[in-house]
């Protein structure tokens, strides 16, 4: 297979300076039919690689039916351009080499007349090319230490398992255009959780619809019949309604031959993100399925990856229950510093999050391989759990089979209240970064989950820009300059004991004037981050925020890790048992964080800033 890494050539706006003509040639090799006000055929003449669509990303979709000999090979949704090209997009013809390929597009704007719909600027846009220019024209905010795709639009990454050496990472993806259509399993892999090689999508949309987010297990022991350590993905299938179909993979994760008896499990009700495991103490593959709207997770068994039997559910009236129910996770873990291990399940919400739109909230209890059953409070209920206090933090899930024990996770790094709207055009959105998952006490008695970054990430440390072992900070801000190197990404690693202050202000700054303002409030214990002044805000008014999150700590001291990329910052509290991730997008990179405090002064260890590789 044609490895493909490709990124939408940008092009200028281009107007029709002749007359319209009803039927006309766009680029040699296509040969352009208007059939009425909504309906063209373009046919392919020529042999090439890729016919190139432009695309408006203020127009509706046209449906694209791609007719190959006669036959739907596939359905494609993109935004064709009307009055400018916002960018192009490839299509791949690869697979279709030497047979006939005619596009039947119905296109949905209200057109007076057959000579309108053809003056659109798609139609002279439209042409074939060997080749795609993959040079990347968001470097302003295009994240460098975060996982991204080339091009398009991402939404949650799923899929992920780990093997021979490699981390496997699908996501939601619209090779089509920069807004959610045509939801495919994008791939990317990494041998150090940092860089990432794009690969040529996994799976495509069939005729059961578009492919939604699921689970990758081994078959170490060939229950599926694909042979020992096939990679087996389970994923929702979206059509008319949503049902779990499967795909086996014999290349290690590569390209997926989907299942001929699909779909595996079908509901009367909406259901999605399958999420797979195999329970070695009960010698059967457990499974957790998203009952979105019913606000509950699913549990099934099965000995075969391909027959499903309900067991139970969880969560009709539990936790935060303000929007769908989707990207389940469930995993066991030890409690630091106990013989104690706990389950985890992790049950994404959108919107209903703390604050506003999407996040992650879980539950610590129990599992015996068919229920899931919750710890309670002091009062005996059942209490929300948020694993990110951050406004960007969704759709996260682990990795199967990761080596060590470990239970590695990463998020989307966006909210599904402005994700389309970010002000980026070539791809939209990145993910956060991989974290480790761990499970600690609090003073309340509950078990929490704690999330720290990955330790793949200290090998990309830089420079030591700033080295201060101790620091008495009151009222009149020290400052500390920022690395200016690599559009000045950086880590900052600092220990705060507030003393008797009952503030501490952290503020990050640019010579915009734009600022990100954190605040330790010493008596509530809660660290809040204040993103209102800190770039571009203005794209969506859910986006100007701030986020609060619970320190974690009875004694006034706090440890703190932010990462800073171009376009977010991530902050791990007192080793990660509090976690927050919000996206900023600066006029121009931060170069100083300022500290001072209220109500006396506070003692700084240990400030230790690195510029990132
Ligand atoms: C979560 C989600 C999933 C679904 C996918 C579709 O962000 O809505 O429930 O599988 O996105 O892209």
């Amino acid at each position: 297979m044609k490895k493909l890494t490709y990124i939408s050539r940008v092009i200028a706006a281009t107007a029709l300076s002749a007359m319209p003509v009803l039927a006309a040639m766009a680029g040699d090799g296509v040969e352009i039919s208007h059939l009425g006000v909504n309906n063209t055929l373009v046919r392919v003449t020529g042999d090439a690689d890729y016919l190139i669509f432009p695309v408006e990303e203020a127009r509706e979709d046209a449906r694209i039916n791609v007719l190959v000999d006669g036959k739907v090979a596939e359905t494609i949704y993109v935004r064709l351009a009307g009055s400018k090209t916002d960018f192009t997009v490839p299509f791949d013809l690869t697979p279709y080499k030497g047979k006939n390929v005619v596009l039947d597009i119905v296109t949905p704007q209200g057109r007076e007349s057959v000579r309108e719909a053809s003056a659109d600027v798609c139609w002279n846009g439209i042409t074939l090319s060997d080749s795609i220019d993959t040079s990347d024209r968001e470097t302003k905010y295009r994240p460098l230490f975060h996982h991204s795709p080339l091009n398009g639009w991402m939404n949650d990454p799923n899929g992920m398992f780990y093997k021979d050496g490699k981390w496997h990472l699908y996501y939601q993806r619209n090779p089509y255009g920069s807004k959610w259509q045509n939801m495919t399993w994008g791939h990317s892999v990494s041998s150090d959780l940092i860089n990432w090689e794009h690969l040529p999508d996994a799976i495509r949309p069939d005729g059961l619809g578009s492919i939604f987010s699921g689970s990758c297990v081994i078959d170490h022991n060939n229950t599926a019949g694909y042979g020992n350590d096939a990679v087996i993905a389970l994923y929702t299938s979206a059509g008319t309604s949503q049902m779990q179909s499967m795909a086996a993979s014999n290349d290690g994760g590569s390209t997926f031959e989907v299942f001929g008896g699909n779909p595996v499990l079908t509901l009367e009700s909406e259901a999605r993100d399958p999420n797979m495991f195999w329970n070695d103490e009960t010698g059967e593959w457990n499974l957790t399925l998203a009952h979105a709207l019913d606000h509950e997770m699913l549990f099934f068994t099965s000995p075969d990856l391909k027959s499903w039997t309900l067991q139970s559910a969880f969560g009709k009236g539990i936790g935060a229950q303000g929007g769908v129910w989707e990207c389940p996770d469930l995993f066991e873990l030890p409690v630091d510093g106990s013989d104690e291990k706990k389950w985890v399940l992790l049950c994404n919400l959108n919107p209903g999050g703390p604050f506003g739109g999407s996040a992650t909230q879980y539950f610590i209890g129990d599992w015996d391989g068919k229920t899931f059953t919750a710890d309670t409070d002091a009062d005996g209920a059942i209490p929300t759990k948020w694993l990110d206090y951050g406004k960007d933090h969704y759709a996260t899930v682990s990795w199967s089979n990761a080596p060590q024990g470990r239970r590695t996770v990463i998020g989307w790094m966006s909210n599904w209240q402005y994700a389309a709207d970010v002000p980026t055009v070539q791809f939209r959105s990145a993910n956060t970064l991989p974290r480790e998952i761990g499970l600690f006490s609090g003073s309340d008695g509950q078990i929490y989950a704690s999330s720290v970054p990955s330790p793949e990430l200290e090998a990309i440390r830089g420079r030591l820009a700033v080295n201060r072992r101790n620091a008495s900070v009151g009222a009149k801000p020290s400052h500390f300059a920022l690395p200016s190197e690599n559009s000045g990404v950086c880590e900052i690693l600092l220990n705060i004991n507030a003393q008797k202050a009952d503030k501490v202000d952290i503020t990050l700054s640019n010579k915009a004037g734009d600022k990100v303002t954190m605040i330790y409030d010493t008596a509530a214990h809660t660290l809040s981050f204040d993103r209102t002044k800190s770039g571009v805000v203005d794209f969506s008014d859910s986006f100007p925020a701030v986020t609060v999150a619970p320190t974690f700590e009875t004694d006034g001291s706090i440890k703190l890790r932010l990462y800073i990329d171009r376009s977010s910052i991530e902050l791990f509290g007192n080793d990660g048992r509090f976690a927050m991730t919000n996206l900023v997008f600066p006029n121009m990179p931060y170069d100083s964080m300022s500290v001072s405090a209220t109500g006396g002064k506070v003692k700084i260890t240990d400030l230790k800033i690195y510029s990132l590789k």
